[in-house]
């Protein structure tokens, strides 16, 4: 056990673990959702004390940052993980381009959505695909489409369990375990990211800014969800 973590923090990390042993035991196909974000690689630094880790995937949408992508070399190099990278449909792109080209998703909610759904939710129902649980990333903290986020709930988008383990963490309690423990993270966060996204659609935030006003910030603040997490935008049940 980490001797740099004290208590609140060493138990609310404890119960992490036990949580992920758990979701291992009943769901050994379980996937991790990695964004690359800081969540995401402290789930990846928690699923790698596993007995039998978890796998890990990416959504590589062709528009992330360079430093997004270098995470996969990060992790790899740390924990002995290969995260399996999912790519878009070439085709399906090549055809949204064509038809709206490459900056549609400022032009209009339903374009940004059409982008999101060809180059995230497409890839991500592959990954998931005969799979009986997922596992996010995501915090009730981190938007306001999130703030009933239950840590397990069926999904019925995609038709299997998916676990939010860190639903009630705070963006403190995060950095704190982070730096304790010396866990890897991406180096956007030290320049003005609280939240990861892709390349166009994300923008540094100012001290004090909501840490979500960087995604799709010309979108209303109830719109910003890219279909990954669909059922943020209904009720959510447990
Ligand atoms: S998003 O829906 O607005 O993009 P956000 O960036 O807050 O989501 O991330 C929430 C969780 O969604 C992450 O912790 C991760 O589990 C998953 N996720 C988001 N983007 C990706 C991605 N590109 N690849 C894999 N998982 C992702
Ligand atoms: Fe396209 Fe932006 Fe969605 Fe990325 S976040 S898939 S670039 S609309």
């Amino acid at each position: 056990m980490p001797a740099a973590l004290t208590d609140p923090l060493l138990l609310r990390w404890q119960a992490l673990l036990a949580r992920l042993e758990t979701i291992a035991a009943d769901h050994p196909d379980a996937v991790l959702a990695s964004s690359m974000g800081v969540e995401d690689t402290l789930l990846i630094h928690a699923l790698a004390q596993l007995p039998r880790p978890l796998g890990v995937f990416m959504l590589d949408t062709g528009r992330l940052h360079a430093q997004t992508l270098g995470m996969v070399d990060v992790i790899r190099d740390r924990y002995g993980i290969e995260v399996r990278v999912m790519h878009p449909d070439p085709a399906a792109v090549r055809a949204h381009v064509a038809a709206h080209g490459e900056f549609a998703f400022y032009d209009s909610v339903a374009l940004r959505k059409e982008c999101c759904g060809i180059r995230k939710v497409e890839p991500l129902r592959r990954a998931l695909a005969g799979r009986s649980a997922w596992i996010t990333g995501q915090r009730r903290e981190q938007s306001v489409t999130r703030t009933d986020l239950p840590e397990s709930q069926r999904d019925e988008t995609f038709g299997l369990r998916k676990y939010n383990p860190l639903a009630a963490w705070t963006t403190d309690e995060v950095w704190a375990v982070v730096r304790a423990l010396d866990i890897p993270y991406n180096p956007l966060h030290d320049r003005g990211y609280p939240s990861i996204g892709c390349e166009p659609c994300t923008r540094a935030v100012r001290p004090g800014e909501d840490p979500r006003a960087g995604r799709w910030w010309w979108e209303q603040r109830d719109s910003r969800e890219c279909g990954l997490h669909a059922s943020n935008l209904r009720e959510t049940s447990s």
